[in-house]
């Protein structure tokens, strides 16, 4: 049976309830509009605890003024029903005015790694996240909390902010759901037309091929960068890229070598849609990623 709550203080009531049974609970905190990769996370919590919490808060602290927080796409019916349909123990859906209220004005920064990268791109976007994954922490109090790869610096973000602040939660990362056809799967592809969905493949393919290079033994970030960029490149003018490098997969700080393991990082912009990718590379011969 999946349960709705919508106000804070009766998730308050309920977690303590599990709390008190003894209970692990595992959380999921999205934005909703639910796809595969947020159901492979409520899967991967069903199998590690008693109870699962999946949160659903289109959350207006992350997004910029000029971002699409009025028009992100939301469907609460059709989200409950997904999670019910994995089982999910409660869905917390609570209104802006209950999680954001009227003179807040504590908020949460991560300093260095939440700095470049989307963080330039997006400034306070990182403070947003850590504010309102801080928040429903202290109110969901889970064991477990899982969030996707597909996100990758906001799970280095994440683990930051739990690791300075010592929240009591494991963070587990999951890895990328894609399409068929390799496009990491989000609640922003809604966005794309059909050509802009093949616009948008050259962002996995331009991840694939520099991969491949490191596999050949190519170690030289430069040039794995640039063959990046070259692989996004387009005709068409409202195409571009953000941002693609070679990182550290603790710090982000950007490589010159790849030596153990590394990450992949890119955006490519394809008209109002930014579409965001990684992969986690190594050379040949490298022992599995912990991640
Ligand atoms: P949202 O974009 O809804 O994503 C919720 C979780 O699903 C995140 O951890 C994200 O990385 C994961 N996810 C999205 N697409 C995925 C894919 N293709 N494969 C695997 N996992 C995927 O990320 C957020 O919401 C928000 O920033 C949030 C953490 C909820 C804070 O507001």
């Amino acid at each position: 049976m999946t349960r709705v709550v919508r106000d804070r203080a009766e998730m308050r009531r309920y977690v303590h309830m599990l709390r008190k049974n003894r209970f692990t609970i595992g959380f999921v905190p999205t934005m909703g509009s639910l796809h595969e990769g947020h159901r492979s996370l409520m899967r991967r919590s069903f199998r590690d605890n008693d109870r699962t919490v999946v949160s659903i808060y289109v959350n207006p602290l992350q997004f910029g003024p000029s971002e699409d927080f009025e028009r992100y796409p939301r469907d609460l019916e059709k989200d409950v029903a997904v999670c019910r349909a994995e089982q999910a123990d409660i869905v917390f859906a609570p209104p802006v005015a209950q999680m954001n209220p009227p003179g807040r004005t504590s908020t949460i920064s991560v300093g260095g790694v939440s700095e470049d990268y989307e963080g330039a791109v997006r400034p306070g976007h990182f403070a947003g996240v850590a504010t309102i994954v801080a928040t429903l922490f202290n109110i969901v109090q889970p064991d477990r909390a899982y969030f996707g790869q597909k996100d990758y610096q906001q799970t280095v973000v994440v683990r930051r902010m739990v690791q300075d602040l010592a929240f009591p939660v494991d963070v587990v990362v999951a890895p990328i759901v894609r399409d068929p056809d390799g496009l990491a799967l989000s609640s922003r592809n809604v966005y794309l037309t059909d050509d802009d969905r093949k616009e948008a493949l050259r962002l996995p393919t331009a991840l694939v091929r520099a991969e491949q290079k490191v596999l050949e033994g190519e170690t030289d970030c430069r040039r794995l960068r640039k063959l990046m960029r070259a692989a996004m490149r387009s005709r068409r003018k409202d195409v571009s890229v953000d941002y693609a490098d070679v990182v550290h997969p603790d710090t982000l700080v950007p490589l010159g070598v790849v030596e153990g393991h590394a990450v992949l990082i890119a955006v490519l912009r394809v008209g109002r849609t930014r579409l965001i990718d990684n992969r986690v590379v190594a050379p040949p011969g490298t022992a599995a990623w912990e991640g």
